[in-house]
């Protein structure tokens, strides 16, 4: 008996150390973080900055982080040479979204290119008449004279404001005229009126939607909750999301049977979608296609065509350098067209910095590893969420030389571009799902800009001296200002120009 006592004895002494040793060799492999409180984990450590929190997390944890936000594991990468391991060496492994519970609304995730997994054929297919259809050179030349008209109409606007010495919202003007140069290139039609502030237009609806989806959602924590949906988001996201697809279902059918009577022009992006057979992209997903261009495409676009004027609002040098520039190449005044942008390298790195110091998207949009995943020494366990952390990278002092400082002078002899190569500069994102609408981006911000300041001069409302100007960021699904910039235009004519 006393034997068989000392034999159990051993048995368990040795299941209790192999326990040990295999939650040590585990534990060894999970990437190091903060330790986490029962329940929350570490979601008290976020803030309402959660893009400036992390970086400073990762200053003591390292370029590879594991959080627990309530329920979800999550990995947060903070280099480059890391990010270019997600998002290029180990891109398959990392290529599928972590979908917020409010993207579920109307179906949305099941259609939307943003949200469907790489593996599912259809992701390909859009992909490919996106790349191909849309966003191409050639496509985006045929439908540039839409541009320019939406650009003059913004200047207009401008002047019409400055008439007065009143001031003009940069970023509520360019949201709109974003927001008007997609949905011309995409409907041939106008969305919102470039001369109202007028809330009760398809504005309101785009808006709300970045509002709505950038708020912290308790269900994207704790997952148990989703059929409660406490704060009501997938509730208000399904009525934003019916309000934008029912309008987009109206103008397909207004074009089906313009197209049916054979008078309609066949130029724009829903005529591309329309030529290609249902086979390869049906109905649901052409009009989730067209919700997921402007959820991707305006905010994004306008916040950082207002950083970039903020910038130059409170860099006075750099705005009278990029000014000269387009005196010289264009001639004051003028609106600059898109074919004269390779001759403008000084507003390119104007654009660049911009990208690097306030990236719309901090984290880029959520990505997950489906497996556990062996990533740099450690285990990704199946299921993360993975951030990386774009903001940091673009002010991490190795990389760049004073990283607070808006230099653009630091692009002029350097080939780092944004397209998705050079991962110190990575504000669209890189590998497989790199932003598809990044053609269009670069065109519209370069343009845009360069016409605001070749028309006009610019001074801050108010009497603000330009080092007062605040530079506070507002965390949502996009990195907004906190002040809105309020500016007001010169025309260059009146300065004897
Ligand atoms: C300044 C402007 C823009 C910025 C900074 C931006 C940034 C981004 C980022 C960071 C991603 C995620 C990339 C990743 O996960 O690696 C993305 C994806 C996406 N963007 Fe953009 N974007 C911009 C403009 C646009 C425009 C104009 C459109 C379309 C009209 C667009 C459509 C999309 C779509 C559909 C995706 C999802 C692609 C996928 O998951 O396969 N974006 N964008």
């Amino acid at each position: 008996m006393e034997y068989v006592n000392i034999l159990l004895g051993l048995l368990f002494a040795c299941f209790l150390v192999r326990v040990v040793f295999i939650s040590l060799r585990r534990s060894k492999r999970v990437a190091p973080g903060p330790f986490p409180l029962p329940i929350i984990g570490n979601l008290h450590l976020l803030g309402d900055k959660p893009h400036i929190s992390l970086t400073q997390l990762a200053k003591r944890y390292g370029p590879i982080m594991n959080l627990k936000l309530g329920q979800i594991n999550t990995i947060v990468i903070s280099s480059s040479v890391m990010a270019k391991q997600v998002m290029q060496k180990q891109d398959l492994a990392f290529s599928n979204r972590f979908v917020p519970d409010t993207l579920h609304a109307c179906n949305h995730s099941n259609y939307s290119v943003t949200w469907i997994p790489v593996n599912n054929s259809q992701w390909k297919t859009i992909r490919k008449i996106m790349n191909t259809h849309i966003f191409s050179g050639n496509k985006l030349d045929a439908n540039k004279h839409i541009r320019t008209k939406k650009i003059q109409e913004l200047i207009d606007y401008c002047h019409k404001n400055g008439e007065n010495g009143g001031a003009v919202n940069i970023g509520g003007a360019t949201f709109r005229t974003s927001l008007n140069l997609l949905s011309n290139s995409i409907f041939s039609k106008d969305l919102t009126d470039p001369f109202s502030n007028s809330s009760k237009d398809f504005k309101e609806l785009v808006w709300n939607i970045m509002v709505e989806a950038g708020k912290p959602n308790w269900v994207d924590y704790f997952p148990f909750l989703q059929k409660i949906d406490p704060q009501g988001r997938r509730r208000r996201m399904t009525d934003y999301f019916t309000k934008v697809l029912h309008l987009i279902s109206g103008f397909i059918d207004e074009r089906i049977k313009e197209r049916e009577m054979g008078n309609h022009a066949n130029v724009d992006v829903l005529d591309a979608l329309l030529n290609i057979s249902p086979e390869e992209i049906d109905r649901n997903h052409i009009e989730h296609l067209c919700l997921d261009s402007f959820v991707a495409g305006t905010d994004t676009s306008s916040n950082t065509l207002e950083w970039a004027m903020a910038e130059l609002l409170k860099n006075p040098h750099t705005l009278e350098k990029v000014q000269e520039e387009l005196a010289q190449v264009i001639g004051r005044g003028k609106l600059i067209n898109e074919a004269d942008v390779s001759k403008l390298p000084y507003l390119k790195c104007i654009v660049k910095e911009t990208f690097r110091i306030h990236p719309q998207v901090p984290f880029l949009i959520p990505r997950k590893a489906e497996e556990d995943v062996e990533f740099c020494g450690y285990i990704i366990p199946k299921d993360s969420q993975v951030l990386v952390n774009v903001w940091a990278i673009g002010r991490d002092s190795s990389l760049w030389e004073d990283p607070l400082d808006f230099k653009t002078e630091r692009f002029w002899e350097s080939e780092i571009d944004v397209r998705g190569q050079d991962f110190e500069l990575i504000p669209f994102g890189a590998g497989r799902r790199i932003c598809p609408g990044l053609p269009l981006a670069i065109r519209m911000i370069l343009v845009t800009l360069g016409s605001l300041v070749n028309t006009f001069n610019w001074k801050l409302d108010g009497g603000i001296a330009p080092k007062d100007l605040d530079m506070e960021e507002k965390f949502g699904i996009t990195l907004a200002k906190t002040q809105p910039l309020l500016a007001i235009p010169i025309p260059l004519q009146l300065l004897g120009y």
